[in-house]
């Protein structure tokens, strides 16, 4: 039943690496790397490596970036900028390319980090972002947060060894990068890199 299901979704997974020209154009791989994207479509999936270091770098950049909005968890919303809770349902359902693209070029009233945090950083403060999020399925927000180590091991189970894949838009994605066009909204200022 297990093998089965394997077999066919790697089958499926080749298909779209052929049907997007990535299994033999590895630079598009590159180009997700700088942009989240593969073309006009985002992608899922991280791509450099994530062990503890690279999760405790995630850690301290998104305190150091992050968190004054955010909050340590992640949970905190509202306030005069309307921040949204990265706990959020909408928020955890973005593709990881999308969320990367948010913190290199900013939503609506939030600003972009680069570059501020280079790709590499960027990358590993989505993989932070995600372990929060997955951390808090779990439990309710209230256990502290977990070492590097546990949290690189805790991603390593989410996102199982596979090459990041294009992903469709949802509809609310798409929507946005709409309003996206049309915005120009003052965006939140950040304080720069700590
Ligand atoms: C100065 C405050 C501030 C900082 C710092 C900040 N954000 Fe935001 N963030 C916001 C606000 C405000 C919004 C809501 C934007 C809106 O909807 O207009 C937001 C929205 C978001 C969203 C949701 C976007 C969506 O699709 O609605 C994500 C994800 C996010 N931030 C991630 C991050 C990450 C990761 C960092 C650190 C690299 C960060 N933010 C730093 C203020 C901030």
């Amino acid at each position: 039943m297990h093998r089965k299901f394997n077999a066919l979704s790697s089958t499926i997974l080749t298909l779209l690496l052929v049907a997007t020209g990535w299994a033999e154009n590895p630079s598009s791989l590159d180009s997700y790397q700088k942009t989240g994207r593969f073309g006009e479509l985002w992608g899922d999936g991280i791509p450099i490596h994530i062990d503890a270091v690279a999760m405790e770098r995630g850690r301290t950049r998104y305190m150091a970036n992050c968190a004054i909005c955010h909050g340590m968890e992640g949970t905190s919303s509202g306030g005069p900028t309307d921040i949204t809770s990265l706990m959020d349902p909408r928020v955890r359902m973005q593709p990881d390319g999308e969320l990367f693209d948010i913190i290199t070029n900013g939503r609506k009233k939030m600003n972009g980090f680069s570059p501020a945090l280079t790709d590499s950083d960027r990358w590993k403060v989505v993989a932070f972002v995600r372990t929060l999020q997955h951390r808090q399925n779990q439990a309710s927000g209230t256990a502290p947060i977990p070492l590097p180590t546990a949290m690189a091991n805790e991603m390593a189970a989410i996102k199982q060894k596979q090459p990041p894949t294009p992903v469709k838009n949802s509809p609310a994605s798409n929507q946005r990068k709409t309003t996206l066009k049309n915005d120009n909204e003052t965006k939140a200022s950040h304080l720069p890199e700590g």
